[in-house]
């Protein structure tokens, strides 16, 4: 059994118009920590019946949430931030526990979470209309701004709280009422997220939680016409499936996807901060996010002295359960994906890779894999031009700021990129030429709920956070206004 402070926050069940609701035959899924393979929780598995009721919900619900003052959902979207700060500690032990990472990224994580309800609790008052100058005298001309109706969210494992509320945030503020959808390997901290939005007064169908099939669940969501929006953060090829689904519908679509980052340190840049930012962005949630440095390029006159500092720190990460105490890096999510690791750096090793730390799995259990530096990188590696998604940092040796760009950009995604220098032309150069959607210059943490997250090329459409956010939540209606002489 759990020990949170807050027992009702461990929900097992699908929460549909305000209600926790069982799946109809009692079909469960195990919830499993992958520090020690050990189940948490089980949890009942809804399908095909449940969805058409967390449509029909969110249907009638949109009715009346649109109509609620933009006032009154800031103030319930800031309860909700509210009460996810307050269960901190116990959304945080849920997070470890299901999906692996140590607690001090997981309490960072429900910060970032609470911050986006925040944000767009603020953001739901901001939702303005245009006055257009006119063309004739007795016109007026408007544009209006109206929520797109009922959203569908599916979220990713890697992070079980911010990707729903950066979806869920702009969707409540904008009036759409919401049915989330998240991974199954994480749906605990997803569910005590929808326990937070009832004792928040959230009024029943406005968000609803399915847990279950994803193929199950998304082909109703993605089929149904009273489904007006669907965002989605995952995988290129399931964004790429989904959007195809939502074709027929004509619905909107919003796409988080994967990425490549590129992570370049010019000769010119500060050394030890550039390895400072190498490590956070690389070794985050044990390199298991879209924005993660996924090829480090470093030039050639520094790159003896950047490989050599840098694997010194990473020979001092700690591995080990995300509930310990001092751990850097917890497990990778499941077996495939540590079996994914093993084979991009084999294929490393063949083409002539060096392992400076690290190459193969960790003594501390079966899904734990070690902090691993890669020299001699080479454009042919599968690490080139695959995102690892696991704790292994390639380093490539480049000449020129020329090559390095035409490196960086050879790859169909365009999420993020990290650069080091600190010639004030060159920054100015690099940042316009890279082709992604967010650009970190001498830092490798950028994300913040105030600026847009998004990418280019296949890392998807549309951008989340920010003022930019919400714009894929309304629809822009013109209004004209004519006969007003007569
Ligand atoms: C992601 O990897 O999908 C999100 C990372 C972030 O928001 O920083």
């Amino acid at each position: 059994m759990l020990a949170l402070k807050n027992s009702k926050l461990l929900c097992t069940d699908s929460l549909i118009n305000g209600k926790w609701v069982k799946e109809t035959k009692n079909r469960t899924v195990n919830v499993i920590n992958p520090a020690n393979q050990e189940i948490i929780a089980t949890v009942s598995s809804v399908g095909v019946i449940e969805t058409q009721q967390a449509i029909t919900s969110a249907q009638q619900a949109q009715k009346t949430w649109r109509a609620t003052t933009a006032k009154d959902r800031s103030l319930l979207l800031r309860r909700w931030h509210d009460l996810l700060l307050k269960n901190q500690e116990d959304l945080a032990l849920l997070m470890t526990l299901e999906q692996g990472k140590p607690l001090t990224e997981s309490r960072g994580e429900i910060a970032y979470a609470a911050s986006f309800l925040a944000w767009f609790a603020e953001e739901a008052q901001r939702i303005y209309g245009d006055i257009i100058p006119s063309y004739s005298n007795d016109r007026r001309l408007m544009v209006l701004k109206e929520p797109v109706g009922v959203c569908a969210a599916i979220t990713p494992w890697n992070f079980p709280a911010a990707m729903i509320t950066r979806k869920v945030g702009p969707a409540l503020a904008a009036g759409c009422t919401i049915i989330i959808k998240p991974a199954l390997e994480t749906p605990l901290t997803a569910l005590a997220l929808g326990q937070l939005s009832i004792e928040a007064g959230i009024p029943p169908g406005v968000v609803n939680i399915l847990v279950g099939p994803a193929q199950e669940i998304a082909q109703q969501l993605t089929s149904s016409t009273l489904v007006r929006k669907l965002s989605f953060t995952g995988s290129t090829p399931i964004g790429k499936h989904l959007m195809k689904e939502c074709a027929d519908t004509m619905k909107k679509v919003s796409l988080e996807l994967g990425g490549n980052a590129p992570f370049i340190v010019f000769d010119d840049a500060d050394i030890d901060s550039a390895i400072e930012g190498a490590m956070l962005s690389k070794f985050r949630n044990a390199g298991q996010t879209c924005i993660c440095a996924n090829r480090i390029y470093v030039q050639s006159n520094i790159y003896q002295a950047f490989v050599e500092k840098f694997s010194a720190k990473v020979a001092r990460l700690t591995v080990g359960p995300g509930h310990e105490s001092n751990i850097d890096q917890g497990p990778l999510i499941n077996i495939a994906a540590v079996e994914k690791v093993e084979a991009f750096v084999n294929d490393a090793v063949t083409l002539g890779g060096k392992i400076i730390i690290g190459g193969a799995r960790h003594t501390r259990g079966k899904l734990f894999y070690q902090p691993t530096v890669i020299a001699n990188a080479t454009q042919q590696m599968k690490l080139a031009h695959e995102e690892v998604f696991g704790p292994i940092a390639p380093i490539f040796k480049f000449n020129s700021e020329e090559e390095v760009i035409t490196l960086a950009n050879n790859t169909e995604y365009g999420l993020a990129s990290y650069f080091y220098s600190r010639d004030i032309g060159r920054i100015w150069r690099v940042s316009e030429a890279l082709e992604t959607g967010l650009v970190g210059v001498n830092s490798g943490v950028i994300s913040t709920e105030v600026a847009p997250f998004g990418g280019y090329k296949a890392s998807g459409i549309g951008r989340e956070g920010s003022k930019y956010g919400i714009e894929d939540y309304l629809n822009t209606k013109y209004v004209c206004i004519a006969d007003l002489d007569k």
